[in-house]
């Protein structure tokens, strides 16, 4: 519950954050029922907010995986810092654009999975494709982006820089999100 408090107290200092409670782990399942965990894996997650997902997903990646938490909100990063010391997990303090900055050169472009909880609705669409494009620089040839939305909005701009989409549904979730299933063609 003291999470559920703190998210909801973060929401009304930073509109940003955008939801006033954490996803919910029916919904956390659902997104990542697309992540295959059998792998050691690159996963980038852009707005952990509390780490619901991060903390799901730390739970079941390989010992030799990586989780790249990107968080715009001091609060939560100061959480999340506090919270998650597994040394499989790294938080920045920036802005999804920036992303490329986080990573290991070498990571650049061998990322399996971004995931992705921002509120791409508040940017403007310049915005929306230059993190849509930064995403698909750090993706692996194959690899996915996955981001849960409140509604259709980003179908136009993921069909512009990526091409293809799929997407799910979760209605009982608070809000109910659009969930989209994204894949990096080519190279
Ligand atoms: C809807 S909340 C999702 C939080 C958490 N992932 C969850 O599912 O409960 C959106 C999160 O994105 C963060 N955020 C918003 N804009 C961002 C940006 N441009 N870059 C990085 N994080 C951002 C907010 O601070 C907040 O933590």
């Amino acid at each position: 519950m003291s999470n559920k408090l703190d998210f909801f107290k973060t929401f009304v200092k930073d509109r940003d954050v955008a939801s006033i409670v954490p996803t919910s782990l029916r919904c956390v399942k659902k997104v990542c029922a697309n992540i295959d965990f059998s792998r050691d894996l690159i996963i980038v997650e852009y707005g952990p907010g509390n780490g619901v997902f991060s903390k799901y997903i730390l739970e079941r990646i390989s010992p030799d995986s990586k989780l790249i938490m990107i968080e715009a909100n001091k609060d939560f990063v100061a959480q999340l810092k506090e919270q998650i010391t597994d040394p499989r997990a790294e938080i920045h303090n920036i802005l999804a654009g920036d992303v490329e900055e986080a990573l290991d050169p070498d990571d650049v472009g061998s990322v399996d999975y971004v995931l992705s909880g921002i509120p791409f609705s508040f940017l403007k669409k310049d915005r929306k494709i230059a993190v849509l494009k930064a995403t698909k620089a750090i993706l692996k040839p194959g690899g996915k982006f996955l981001a849960y939305q409140t509604s259709g909005h980003l179908k136009k701009p993921v069909q512009e820089v990526f091409g293809n989409l799929e997407t799910d549904f979760e209605p009982l979730n608070i809000p109910p999100y659009l969930i989209y299933k994204v894949v990096k063609n080519g190279v």
